[in-house]
């Protein structure tokens, strides 16, 4: 695949990586300096390059948006026409100090996007786990045992893209429904950041849905 990178910091540039290794064709887009969007690339190895961010839009086959909440409006007005792209989108609806969510509980951050986009195809994913744990799932990925990742959304065939782009991280994609469902998964990230950051055991953390049903 073809794949944008809208904001390539803690987020974007692990997954960017990550991607550019599993084999994908990635440009690195948005970040203050135009060198670390080259050494991201760089580094990357594989097919990484560094571009604007229309540059990243361009011909894509997923967008991955990773900027922070202020910075959305931004990217996307320098990112261009998105019609038609699939937006896997990981962007928290964090107010400036990061201490809360400006959008929930009766709409998400995903669905303020789709509205801000609506002809995009936007999947909520990778919201719900810190950027800290992204290398080592990676790297356990031929291990039976993955770790779950929840994402939604409202479009199918976006939903199979950002499937595959989940299991090439090394997550077991858990399909949660419609976008609406963001509603939960943002909330979610609180909890797991509570978790990640409020302990003394490390920000290395992944989360796993076990069923126990006669048919599993
Ligand atoms: N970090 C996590 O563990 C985590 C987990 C779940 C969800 N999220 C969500 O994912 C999103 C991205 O988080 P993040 O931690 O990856 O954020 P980040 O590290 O701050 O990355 C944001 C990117 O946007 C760039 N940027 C900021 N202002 C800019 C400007 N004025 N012009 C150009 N580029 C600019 C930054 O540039 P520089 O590289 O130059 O700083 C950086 O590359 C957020 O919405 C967050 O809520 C984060």
């Amino acid at each position: 695949m073809r794949i944008g990178i809208l904001g390539s910091g803690l987020m974007g540039g692990k997954l960017g990586t990550i991607w550019a290794r599993a084999g994908h064709e990635v440009v690195f887009s948005y970040a203050r300096s135009e060198q670390k969007l080259k050494k991201l690339a760089r580094d990357a190895k594989g097919k990484a390059r560094s571009g604007t961010p229309r540059e990243a839009a361009q011909d894509a086959d997923a967008l991955l948006l990773a900027v922070h909440w202020s910075r959305v409006e931004d990217v996307l007005k320098q990112a261009g026409d998105l019609s038609g792209k699939v937006i896997v989108t990981c962007s928290l609806p964090m107010n400036a100090d990061d201490t809360g969510l400006v959008i929930a509980h009766t709409s998400s951050g995903a669905e303020a996007l789709a509205k801000r986009v609506p002809k995009a195809r936007v999947v909520s994913a990778f919201g719900t786990v810190p950027s800290e744990v992204l290398f080592g799932v990676f790297e356990a990925r031929r291990k039976a045992r993955r770790p779950s990742l929840v994402y939604c959304g409202d479009d199918a065939g976006g939903k199979k893209t950002a499937a595959q782009l989940i299991r090439d991280v090394g997550f077991d994609p858990v399909d949660a429904g419609p976008l609406r469902i963001a509603r939960y998964t943002e909330p979610f990230t609180l909890l797991i950041a509570q978790l990640a950051y409020a302990g003394d055991e490390g920000p290395e953390l992944a989360y796993r849905f076990e069923r126990f049903g006669k048919t599993h």
